[in-house]
Parts: structure tokens; C-alpha cells; sequence
């Protein structure tokens, strides 16, 4: 097992570099970064955020450094569900994550319907971490139809859904890293509907929209990709019979299901994917369905 005490990884030529004695003074081979031995803190000694530091006893960091340590990583709805799960995913990986949600969480509760907790959440992020490497735009807007939604609430849906990802994505830009990235969770409602959906559906068409907008505009700051889960059981509940096999995958999917695709797409692996969108629905929307086919007749 490798410890490191007083260690970091240079970002630009990814070497790892230590100080065990007080009269040491190490540069990494690139020359962007420096461990000072002697006072026992981390010197940087070239650009902002150009280093990862290493203070965790890890076996696998001596091998390789995991892809995430260090890193910073906004979630919101990282409360519950799909959000929860790509927050620990990535906090598994040594990543640093501030969450915004509604409901009680370890990092900031608020919401981001209103500008006002939009601006303090991006303040307290910068004061705490100084800059932002993934912005997952995953917290949920409300269902309401056309026959029972109020305007207020298809506003709501709205501004959750579309507005949200938009203005927390602007008050982050200046605080981009390297590499940095944008993944919108969608839902494959934003291609398909059932009555009455109408604010949660709008909100998923306007953030697909916005996915290649911004990846458009973001050029060379950072990569915006969005997901469209289908069905996703975030209850640990049995799904199995037709509700399983309508989807040709023959199951209903995960949280991890969806947050391992997140991951992906903030990883280097993705590095030249932007503006584009993957659908993780086990292929219901793939699924062509006849009159008399697989058991399904209308009514
Ligand atoms: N679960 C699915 O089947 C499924 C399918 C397609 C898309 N999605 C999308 O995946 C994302 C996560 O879904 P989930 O199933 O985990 O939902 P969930 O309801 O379990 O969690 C959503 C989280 O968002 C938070 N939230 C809601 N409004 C908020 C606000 N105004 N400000 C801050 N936080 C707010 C909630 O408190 C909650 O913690 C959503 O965008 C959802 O539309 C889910």
C-alpha cells in the first residue's frame, strides 16, 4: 500500500510527486507544480488548479490515480435517486462533491427554481473549492397536464428543468477547470409522451435543446452532453413481467444504470463527445409496437 502524506498529481504531465524531508523542494518534469517539503503544505507554483492533490492512503493511487481525485463536482437533486447515486459514484472515486437540493443533504439546501439560492449555492462552491470540473443538471421538475396544471406550476417545471441548468451553468463558466464538463439529465420524454405530462415533457424538450446550444457556445470551455433515462427504479423495488420485458433489455434500469453513464461522459474517454445526447431506456423507445403483437391490443 503506497501513503502519501505531503504528495500531489501534476495535472499537465500527470506525475505524481513527493517531500518526505524537510529540505526538500521536488518539481514535477513539466515544471508546473512543486511539493515543499520543509513547510509541509502543497506549493503551486504555476497556473490555478493545475494540480490534484494527494492526501489519501490508497493502494490504487500508487498504480494509478483514480480519474476523479480531486476533481469538483456539482450535483442537483443529489438528495435522493438517480442524483444520490452519481454523487457517491463520484465521491467513491475521490471526486469533491456540493450538492443542491431541496431536501436535507450534506452540502446545501436550496432551491434551484430561484435565483437568489442559485447565486449563494455557486458562491459557497467557490469559497469551499475554487473552481468547478462537472456540472450534473439532475434535479427533477414537476408533472402537471394541461387539464389541471396551473400556469404557475408549468413555469416552475420550467424554470427547474431549463432555466436552472442555464444560469447555474453560466455562474459556473468563469470557474471552469481543465477538461471541465456538462451533463443535463433528460429523459426519454423528451421524445415521447403519456397524456398529461406536459410541464415535465417541455421541460425535457427544452433541456435536450439546450444540450447542444450550450455544448455550441461552451466550445473550448467545456463538453455538455446530456442522458435520457428511461424507465429508472430508484426504490429497490421487484419490477419483473411485462413491466420488465417491454423493455427489450428485459429489465428495468438502475440508478448506476445512469451514473456510470455520467461518469463516462466527464471522463477524458469522452473527450470528443459533445452536444450529444444517449439514451438509457434498456430500448423502449426503439421498441415498435403492432396491433396483436406481444400480447398488446387496443382496447
Ligand atoms: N427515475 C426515472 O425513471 C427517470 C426517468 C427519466 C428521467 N429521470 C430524471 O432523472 C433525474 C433524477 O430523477 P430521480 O428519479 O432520481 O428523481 P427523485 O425524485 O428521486 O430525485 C429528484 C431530486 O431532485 C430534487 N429537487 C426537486 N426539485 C428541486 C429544486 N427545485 N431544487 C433543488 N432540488 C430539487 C428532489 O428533492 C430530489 O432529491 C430527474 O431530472 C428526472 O427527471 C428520471
Amino acid at each position: 500500500m503506497k501513503i502519501y502524506r505531503n504528495a500531489i498529481r501534476c495535472n499537465i504531465c500527470g506525475q505524481v510527486i513527493e517531500s518526505a524531508h524537510h529540505y526538500d523542494f521536488v518539481r514535477c518534469k513539466c515544471g508546473a507544480c512543486a511539493v515543499d517539503g520543509g513547510t509541509d503544505y502543497l506549493r503551486r507554483v504555476a497556473n490555478r488548479g493545475d494540480y490534484t492533490e494527494l492526501s489519501i492512503t490508497d493502494e490504487s493511487i500508487g498504480a494509478q490515480p483514480p480519474e476523479f481525485l480531486g476533481k469538483v463536482v456539482v450535483v442537483t437533486g443529489g438528495a435522493q435517486g438517480i442524483g444520490k447515486c452519481i454523487a457517491e459514484m463520484f465521491e467513491a472515486q475521490g471526486a469533491k462533491v456540493a450538492i443542491i437540493d431541496v431536501q436535507d443533504n450534506p452540502y446545501f439546501v436550496g432551491d434551484v427554481a430561484k435565483k437568489e439560492d442559485m447565486e449563494a449555492f455557486v458562491q459557497k462552491v467557490i469559497r469551499d473549492y475554487q473552481q468547478v470540473d462537472y456540472l450534473i443538471h439532475n434535479a427533477k421538475p414537476i408533472t402537471v397536464g394541461i387539464e389541471e396544471g396551473s400556469y404557475e406550476e408549468f413555469c416552475n417545471a420550467l424554470q427547474v428543468g431549463v432555466a436552472a441548468p442555464f444560469y447555474l451553468t453560466k455562474l459556473c463558466m468563469p470557474w471552469f477547470g481543465r477538461n471541465a464538463a456538462v451533463v443535463n439529465i433528460s429523459s426519454s420524454r423528451d421524445r415521447m409522451s403519456q397524456p398529461q405530462t406536459e410541464s415535465y415533457t417541455a421541460a425535457k424538450g427544452g433541456i435536450a435543446a439546450l444540450t447542444h446550444a450550450m455544448a455550441v457556445s461552451l466550445a473550448g470551455v467545456a463538453r455538455v452532453n446530456s442522458i435520457s433515462p428511461g424507465w429508472i427504479d430508484t426504490t429497490d423495488a421487484q419490477v419483473d413481467g411485462a413491466d420488465a420485458y417491454q423493455q427489450p433489455a428485459g429489465r428495468v434500469g438502475s440508478p448506476e444504470d445512469i451514473a456510470n453513464a455520467v461518469l463516462f461522459l466527464c471522463s477524458e474517454k469522452a473527450g470528443f463527445i459533445t452536444g450529444e445526447n444517449i439514451c438509457i431506456d434498456g430500448g423502449m423507445t426503439r421498441q415498435m409496437i403492432y396491433h396483436g403483437e406481444y400480447g398488446w391490443e387496443r382496447k
